[in-house]
């Protein structure tokens, strides 16, 4: 068992036992390397991809992660492409939905691998990113799926209601009052008994994004069930990939079954 994994079980987490995706360790410790203050988050795979010193340089500490992210799309897809971190935990929640359910993806980057991983589960999907080079890409990977190139803050959620929603590597990216109002905004498009999959640390803090140099911010656990209880869901489960990146796994409160229409 990896050293993040203990240190996620040691949290004394109150949303069960978290299950490691543990084809792909190994990837963690080779992506450990550069990290700073928060060990394990969703950017592990890409550690090393681009020197933290030439981050410092190019990034302005008030660039915002939808430019952050443009910035450096090319890079990130290139890596992004070459690895499965995550696709596990994604395939296991989607067989858990519905047939055919509405699912809203937010943060969806190039599509690979996790709205690869959805489409397969014959889920119907609704795509957001704000990077226009990410939603190029995926617009030609999947061009059956609706996509909005906008940053998740602005974006309407294509004005209709889904049965789930999943946010991978965004949560964080976001100033706290906006990922507290993303997480309730999401609530609000969710019928009851929708699920929502979103990766955040368990450990609060701050450290600079090895994709782009962008200042994250992990709320941690304890306020992210708190900001989850008070939007109406129930915590679920944890979940932990093989880059010891940490998932929520929850339900929106209010009937045991998803709406199927
Ligand atoms: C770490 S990547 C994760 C991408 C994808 N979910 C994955 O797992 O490969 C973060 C993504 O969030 C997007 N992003 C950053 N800030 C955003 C915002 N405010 N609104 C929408 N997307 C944003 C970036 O363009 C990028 O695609």
């Amino acid at each position: 068992m990896s050293a993040a994994l203990n240190r996620c079980e040691s949290h004394g987490s109150s949303v069960g036992r978290a299950v490691p995706d543990e084809d792909w360790s190994g990837y963690a410790d080779a992506a450990g390397a550069t990290r700073p203050t928060i060990p394990r988050h969703p950017q592990g795979y890409l550690a090393g991809g681009i020197a933290a010193s030439r981050l410092q340089r190019e990034n302005s500490p008030t660039m915002d992660s939808a430019a952050a992210y443009e910035t450096h799309a090319d890079a990130f897809l290139r890596a992004r492409d070459n690895s499965p971190v995550g696709s596990r935990v994604v395939a296991r929640w989607s067989a858990l939905l519905p047939v055919r359910a509405r699912v809203l993806e937010l943060a969806c980057g190039g599509g690979f691998p996790v709205t690869r991983v959805l489409a397969a589960a014959g889920l119907r999907l609704w795509a957001i990113d704000s990077s226009p080079t990410l939603v190029a890409a995926f617009r030609a990977r999947f061009p059956e799926i609706p996509v909005q190139c906008a940053r998740v803050q602005d974006s309407d959620f294509f004005g209709r209601d889904y049965q789930a929603a999943i946010a991978i590597g965004l949560l964080f990216l976001l100033p706290e009052p906006e990922q507290v109002q993303l997480i309730s905004r999401v609530a609000d498009r969710l019928a009851p008994g929708g699920r929502f999959l979103f990766s955040a640390p368990v450990e609060t803090g701050t450290w600079r994004d090895l994709n782009t140099g962008h200042t994250c911010q992990s709320l941690g656990q304890h306020r992210y069930e708190a900001l989850l209880q008070e939007a109406g869901f129930s915590v679920l489960a944890s979940q932990v990939d093989g880059g010891a990146n940490h998932y929520y796994d929850v339900r929106k409160r209010g009937a045991n079954d998803f709406a199927t229409t």
